[in-house]
């Protein structure tokens, strides 16, 4: 890790993260306003990663529930590619899991595009609970909650206790 630095977000970061999104399909990228807003109002729970040279190679973006602050949700998070499967995007998770954990938080939540596979493995290996709501249907081999963001977006949900 010591040629990468985890720090949380400043306002200014977020045209930086929203390039760094349109290279990371199939998760899609949001409008420049929604990270505006991370990293603007939710920097204490929102990361980037720099590699040597201090530029942004990936990032995460969440938020504590105001309404129930014991719960998380872990919106988005991307390494660009050539930085993949060094275990950065996993440094990222754990350092907002310690930021959940230090401010009460009891669980953390994301909904994943049953199509992303890499995702789907990335937190599995991180032992993320399949957590659905609802009526399930079976999407690419995977049990999801049927329509949960609307007709046809079928969604798995992940939920994990931090102790
Ligand atoms: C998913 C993603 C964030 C993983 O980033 P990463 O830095 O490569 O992940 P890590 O190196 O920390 O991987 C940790 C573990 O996840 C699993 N994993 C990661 N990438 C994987 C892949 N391509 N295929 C299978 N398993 C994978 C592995 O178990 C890996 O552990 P290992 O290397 O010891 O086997 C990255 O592929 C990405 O940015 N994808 C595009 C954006 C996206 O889909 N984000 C998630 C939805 S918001």
């Amino acid at each position: 890790m010591s040629k990468y630095n985890i720090r949380n977000t400043v306002e200014e970061d977020f045209l930086d993260i929203a390039e760094i999104s349109s290279f990371c399909p199939p998760m899609i990228n949001e409008r420049n306003s929604i990270y505006h807003i991370f990293t603007k109002f939710f920097k204490s729970t929102s990361l980037v990663i720099e590699n040597k040279d201090k530029k942004i190679i990936g990032f995460l973006v969440g938020f504590i529930s105001p309404d129930n602050p014991q719960e998380g949700y872990l919106h988005q998070l991307c390494i660009v590619s050539p930085w993949r499967k060094k275990g950065l995007a996993q440094n990222l998770v754990e350092e907002f899991l310690n930021i959940l954990r230090k401010n009460g938080c009891k669980k953390v939540h994301l909904i994943i595009n049953p199509g992303n596979k890499k995702a789907l493995n990335f937190y599995k290996k991180l032992e993320f609970q399949i957590n659905n709501k609802g009526k399930e249907i079976i999407v690419n081999g995977f049990k999801t909650s049927k329509n949960y963001d609307g007709p046809g977006e079928h969604k798995l949900i992940y939920t994990k206790i931090l102790d």
